[in-house]
């Protein structure tokens, strides 16, 4: 098996690296994509979406100077998207010039040309595993593969290599470092879970996104961070049909900053849920849970703060300073 120099030298390094490329991930993320490198196995990350799946695999690439590959999965994705594909309209040109120019050729002479390397189409997975310079190949959101597809993935993840019926067997030129995505929306097959390492990317610790906040909208003041990601948190513990992602945190986070706003307080929680939030049930249910108390207020109190009140609220949740990690799981 063609081997390749391992990227990243530990799982620190690996952190590093990516916070470098602004991915804050965090110790578990950080020693399997370090395992991962060093063992030359695929990584299947799953989770729930808009938690940093994708995103993980193009910053790995950034991270290490690698060019990322991509393979976007789709119901229907067949062998000549991801795989390869003859090329047949240069095949028929081919054909063509040759008659016109009175080309005194065999059928066996033309078949050898046109069934040759300048007449292949390399779709992602070929492309990878030919490629010679260091690659990432990220096969996102694999669980819309249909199961036949997904053997055909399972075949090149295992012997890196192609069998092309008209050229023989291309070999891979090094195992390229491949993540797997998936949204978890249907069971993969056990001998796809058995060749990979498998991370769970969950929703951050509000520390960990306050961060990543930090790190990706320029500009932000420090308190405003902190408040965004805590709402967030405070929003994930309630059962919504729809928690917030940490793209919609950064939306949000967005938004907040291009309006002026430094400090968070519940009238502008309330104005702004809209971006966090995507079914009305969920706003109303937040607006009742989080807000309630300041609903509640005279209107000459409405701009408080939205913290903790200090008395119990009737259905539960106001504003905690310190939400509880990982959010729910469902
Ligand atoms: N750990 C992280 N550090 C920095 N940005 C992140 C992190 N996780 C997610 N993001 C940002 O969140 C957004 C959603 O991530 P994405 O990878 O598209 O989610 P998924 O593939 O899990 O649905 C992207 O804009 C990405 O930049
Ligand atoms: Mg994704």
């Amino acid at each position: 098996m063609p081997v390749r120099s391992p990227f990243f030298t530990s799982a620190a390094d690996v952190r590093a690296a990516l916070a470098g490329a602004s991915y804050l991930a965090d110790d578990q993320i950080a020693g399997v994509v370090h395992l991962a490198d060093r063992l030359g196995k695929p990584v299947l990350v799953e989770g729930p979406a808009g938690t940093g799946k994708t995103e993980l695999a193009k910053a790995t690439a950034r991270a290490a100077g690698a060019r990322l590959i991509r393979l976007q999965c789709y119901e229907g994705l067949d062998e000549a998207k991801a795989l390869y594909e003859w090329d047949y309209k240069k095949q028929l040109l081919r054909i063509q010039a040759a008659r016109v120019g009175g080309e005194p050729r065999s059928w066996e002479e033309m078949e050898e040309d046109i069934f040759s390397e300048p007449f292949l189409l390399t779709r992602p997975l070929l492309e990878a595993i030919r490629a010679t310079e260091p690659v990432v190949l990220l096969v996102d959101e694999v669980d819309r593969l249909e199961v036949e597809t997904e053997a055909l993935l399972l075949e090149v993840l295992a012997e890196f290599q192609v069998s092309i019926p008209e050229l023989g067997t291309l070999e891979a030129a090094q195992v390229p470092m491949v993540f797997l995505t998936s949204n978890d929306t249907r069971e993969l097959s056990e001998a796809l879970k058995r060749r990979c390492l498998f991370c769970y990317v969950d929703y951050p610790t509000p520390e960990r996104e306050r961060a990543i906040v930090l790190a990706r909208i320029p500009g932000i003041a420090e308190r405003l961070a902190d408040q965004v990601a805590q709402v967030v948190a405070a929003l994930r513990g309630l059962e919504l049909r729809k928690e917030p992602s940490i793209s919609e945190t950064l939306d949000w986070a967005a938004a907040l900053v291009l309006a002026g706003v430094d400090e968070m307080d519940a009238e502008r929680t309330r104005e702004s849920l809209h971006i966090l939030l995507k079914y009305r049930s969920d706003i109303e249910l937040a607006e009742r849970r989080l807000l309630g108390d300041a609903e509640r207020r005279g209107p000459g109190q409405q701009r408080g703060a939205p913290q903790p009140t200090g008395r119990t609220e009737p259905q539960g949740a106001t504003l905690p300073t310190g939400a509880s990690e990982g959010g729910s799981r469902r």
